[in-house]
């Protein structure tokens, strides 16, 4: 694992065991009522039907699992933080979910069935565009004719400059400090991504793709975009 993999890793740990609740956890902040909207988006966009078998890559606390078992015959959802998977299995357990611990960039599930993969907000915590391209390789080899892959919530180059401004703290004192602290580290240490270079390696690896807007108002929503992907 190298320094960018095990300092967010070591982010991600932290946020597990702070933040109980696995919205908080996610760093989003999402409000209750948007997750249930988040998954509705989301399996749209995937086209999930009983019958799929799914894969989540960076699950988190498996609050959007839970949501889209109820869409799909079974889901194996994994995270490279052990303290967010063991929360997953006490809070968000159903019988069609197995969480695993697994790295994503190196990830290790492909003797599993599966015909849908879905990446949420995970990508630009991948310590390079290497990384994202090899992963995209290993499943286009893995996955069958037909099989879709949704990656999720990635940040947008293009839109890089703005962030800084968009930016405004609520908060006093010394959350004020961490706040400004974890922008700084997103900032400079996310993967940010334009679609014309992920344009090109999907291209390169051969999948049929099409970028979608993010329709569920996030917060950030207008600095990310999603991309959609099917092996023919
Ligand atoms: C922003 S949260 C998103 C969680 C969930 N997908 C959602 O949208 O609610 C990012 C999650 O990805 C996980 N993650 C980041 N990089 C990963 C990697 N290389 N392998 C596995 N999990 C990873 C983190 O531990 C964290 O739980």
């Amino acid at each position: 694992m190298n320094i960018i993999t095990i300092f967010w890793k070591s982010i991600w740990e932290l946020r597990a065991k702070i933040h109980k609740d696995p919205l908080r956890a996610t760093g989003r902040d999402l409000n209750p009522e948007v997750y249930p909207h988040l998954a509705q988006e989301i399996s749209e966009k995937l086209h999930l039907v009983e019958g799929d078998y799914l894969i989540d890559i960076g699950c988190a606390k498996g609050a959007l699992d839970l949501l889209l078992s109820t869409k799909v015959s079974s889901i194996m959802a994994t995270d490279y933080s052990q303290s967010m998977i063991d929360c997953a299995i006490m809070r968000n357990s159903a019988n069609n979910i197995e969480f695993r611990q697994d790295n994503g960039e190196k990830l290790n599930l492909f003797s599993q069935k599966f015909n849908k993969i879905l990446i949420y907000s995970v990508f630009h915590y991948f310590s390079s565009l290497t990384k994202v391209k090899n992963l995209l390789i290993k499943i286009f080899e893995k996955l069958p004719r037909g099989g879709e892959v949704l990656i999720g919530d990635l940040p947008d180059k293009n839109r890089r400059q703005l962030f800084p401004r968009r930016y405004y703290c609520e908060q006093k004192g010394i959350k004020r400090i961490v706040e400004y602290i974890v922008f700084f580290l997103s900032y400079h240490l996310w993967q940010w991504f334009t679609k014309d270079s992920l344009s090109e390696i999907c291209k390169q690896i051969g999948f049929e793709y099409s970028f979608l807007p993010q329709e569920t108002e996030q917060p950030t929503s207008r600095d990310r975009f999603d991309l959609w992907l099917k092996k023919n």
